[in-house]
């Protein structure tokens, strides 16, 4: 899949957060619960210098409880890595992360130290949201449209606990295939930049394959689950479009309203709770997929 790039943007993001990092205690780094790694940004680890790194996967709420699991268990094997579930419109978790950051920095917090903790995050992946649950009013503007570019800020969350947002904007790097459909499909990337039938055909074929049954629960397009995971995948793609009455005159199905109706799906939750990579799956693309 051919996805728009913006090296411009990325190199004066790097040199951003490369600067803002030497001053830093704590990283909090947000990820997509659905999708941990494809929506983690690799340039971050070279960039945070062994710095104490706190890995929210965010949206867990929208994620599947098992695999979610099986993501922390993986970030436990890391070292300086702490991970946390969560989803950052509920302020307990939250403010939570505040005792976290200062478990990983000890020697830090109150006048004389100040803890000061760095969130970043590709667009879209809930940094707004999360400062706003933190600091407990509408501080940071959330924004729907992935890469509205903001000014680094800095938020005072108690006497000596300072968070600053990511200067610039950290677009994700893509650097397997399957990881720009992933993020793709959580709607993380630009809508200019891909096809939203492919997209939607490959988030179907990954569905049918590990949650046929959420399939089977929204589309109720074939007799069980165990026929509905044994349809063609274009057969499927057309049976949810008739289903959900995407058609153009004439009868033919209209693809581009049927892939953004699944897409939608997906992002909303209406799917129930999945996630389309687990440790395992992401480990094998590294070594097999097609690289970028
Ligand atoms: P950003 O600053 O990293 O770009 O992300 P932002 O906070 O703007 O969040 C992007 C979208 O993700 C928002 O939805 C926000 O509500 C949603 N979101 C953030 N955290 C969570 C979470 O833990 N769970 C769920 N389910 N959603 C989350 P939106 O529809 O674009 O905006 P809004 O209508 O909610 O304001």
């Amino acid at each position: 899949m051919n996805i728009q790039w913006f090296p411009g943007h990325m190199h004066l993001t790097r040199n951003a957060i490369g600067e803002r990092v030497k001053t830093i205690d704590v990283v909090i780094e947000m990820v997509d619960a659905r999708l941990p790694a494809s929506s983690a940004n690799p340039m971050l680890r070279e960039l945070l210098r062994a710095r104490p790194n706190l890995k929210v996967l965010n949206k867990a709420d929208l994620a599947d409880p098992v695999r979610t699991q099986l993501w922390l268990d993986w970030y436990a094997q890391q070292q300086n890595t702490r991970a946390v579930a969560m989803d950052s419109h509920h302020s307990a978790p939250a403010r939570a992360l505040i005792e976290a950051c200062l478990t990983l920095a000890p020697h830090r917090g109150g006048m004389d130290k100040p803890m000061r903790v760095l969130i970043c995050g590709i667009p879209n992946v809930g940094k707004s949201t999360l400062i706003n649950t933190m600091v407990g009013k509408r501080a940071a503007k959330a924004a729907n449209e992935p890469g509205v570019t903001r000014q680094e800020q800095r938020y005072v969350l108690q006497d000596g606990f300072y968070l600053f947002d990511t200067p610039g904007v950290l677009w994700p790097r893509i650097i397997v295939a399957q990881s720009g459909y992933n993020l793709a499909a959580a709607g993380s990337i630009g809508r200019n930049a891909f096809d939203d039938e492919l997209v939607a055909l490959e988030l179907l074929a990954y569905l049918q394959r590990h949650y046929p049954q959420a399939l089977q629960a929204r589309y109720g397009v074939a007799d069980n689950v165990s026929a509905l995971a044994e349809m063609r995948d274009d057969a499927l793609f057309e049976a949810i479009a008739r289903k959900r009455g995407a058609l153009l005159p004439g009868n033919r199905i209209n693809a581009q309203k049927a892939a953004e109706l699944i897409l939608q799906d997906f992002r909303s939750g209406a799917l129930g709770r999945v996630t389309i990579e687990t440790p395992e799956e992401f480990q094998q693309w590294l070594a097999t997929g097609e690289r970028l």
